[in-house]
């Protein structure tokens, strides 16, 4: 048979650049199968094997090794609390070089005295930090504190390195805070100094759940079944050595979570006895809970990365929206209007928000903040 040899060479290249278009290909699969495998992983950890008793055990440690994690105070504030009936004790998770963020937070979502006087409940609220990781700026940023804190008695501050890496250790402040100056709060609650509480919604709440003496209670966004990440460039990468199992315990977004007094009591018996090396907090949170068999529960009106619809259907029932910075004042102001409750109330009110809510939450572009369920509930 006759070829023709031109023809044949046009064939060999078509054949070479299919085969290295494929292969490239593969390999970009091989890229997106690490994470897609590891969520297989992770999911069927958490829905077949379901019990984390072996992360329990590994990360145990011997109480002795553990004290010398115990940081000094440097603000303590001990009294905050007294011997008062205090209903919520809301930590703000804030770093030295955020004054603005926790002046806009005492005069918006923060304020006690709007709580008190409006709802009748007792709510402290008090901000977590640690020294300012730069050494030429932190004998500055420390009188600064101390002038702040003369002026306003709500910070609590010991002698660790504000960074991202010891957020873990801000945990363990935070719970040991509680445990040994408060542990008359019914409920406590960590935040992030940028995310918007709201804290009126939040605060009747948990007026009702105290009316009932709830217990194991920890609502938040949960996160259930999550892969350690083991991408090295990524903010939240895990070494095998630090965490070795495929899947964490179900947690909640660090950005906002509440507890109850029991829980919070037990999860800091917990710490005492495990390796902090972890640095994730919130992860670190849920193997404590773990240890000691608290489940975390799911809130709709807890936001995830995202912000909530301004709308006043939503501000009926937000709970947490994340990502608010200049906008806290505007929707503070917004939030709270009497105006929301009048025009969502009733009949006709609550018809109007079921329409308004599913319009506003289940689209098909998606934006984290609160599922599509929780307008329909
Ligand atoms: C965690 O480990 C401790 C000691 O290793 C054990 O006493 C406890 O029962 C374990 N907790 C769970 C939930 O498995
Ligand atoms: C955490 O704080 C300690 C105590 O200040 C410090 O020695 C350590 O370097 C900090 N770790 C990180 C990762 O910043
Ligand atoms: C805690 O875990 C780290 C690994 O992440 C390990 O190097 C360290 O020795 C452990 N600490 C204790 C007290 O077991």
């Amino acid at each position: 048979m006759f070829i023709n040899s031109r023809r044949l060479r046009r064939c060999k290249l078509l054949q070479v650049s299919v085969t290295c278009f494929a292969v490239s290909l593969m390999l970009m699969w091989a890229q997106e199968e690490n994470d897609f495998v590891n969520h297989i992983k992770s999911y069927s950890y958490r829905y077949l094997v379901n019990r984390y008793n072996f992360v329990n055990d590994s990360l145990t440690i011997v109480r002795e090794k553990s004290g010398a994690r115990n940081y000094k105070y440097l603000i303590s504030n001990k009294d905050k609390c007294g011997e008062e009936d205090v209903l919520l004790l809301l930590f703000v998770k804030t770093s030295p070089e955020n004054r603005g963020r926790r002046d806009t937070i005492r005069k918006t979502w923060g304020n006690e005295d709007y709580i008190h006087d409006k709802y009748g409940a007792n709510m402290k609220v008090m901000f977590a930090l640690g020294v300012d990781k730069d050494p030429v700026k932190r004998q500055m940023f420390q009188e600064q504190l101390e002038i702040e804190n003369k002026m306003y008695n709500d910070l609590v501050q010991q002698d660790f390195l504000d960074t991202f890496h010891n957020l873990t250790l801000k945990f363990l402040l935070q719970f040991g805070w509680v445990n040994t100056y408060c542990p008359n709060a019914k409920f406590i609650m960590t935040a992030d100094d940028d995310i918007f509480v709201h804290t009126p919604n939040l605060v009747s709440y948990l007026k009702s759940l105290d009316l009932i003496d709830v217990q194991d209670f920890w609502i938040g966004r949960v996160h259930r079944g999550s892969p350690p990440i083991r991408k090295k460039d990524s903010k939240y990468y895990v070494s095998r050595e630090m965490y070795q199992w495929s899947s964490y315990p179900d947690y909640t977004a660090g950005a906002a979570y509440v507890v109850s007094q029991d829980v919070a009591a037990k999860v800091y018996e917990a710490s005492q006895t495990l390796n902090t090396s972890l640095y994730i907090d919130d992860v670190f949170m849920g193997i404590c809970a773990n240890k000691m068999g608290v489940v975390p529960r799911h809130h709709l009106f807890f936001s995830g990365e995202g912000k909530a619809p301004y709308h006043q259907c939503i501000y009926n029932r937000m709970m947490t929206s994340h990502g608010h910075l200049d906008d806290l004042h505007y929707l503070w102001k917004q939030a709270t209007d009497p105006k929301v409750r009048a025009l969502t109330s009733g009949f006709w009110g609550s018809a109007y928000c079921k329409l308004v809510n599913i319009m506003l939450l289940c689209r098909i572009r998606y934006d984290d903040t609160y599922p599509c369920s929780a307008a329909w509930f």
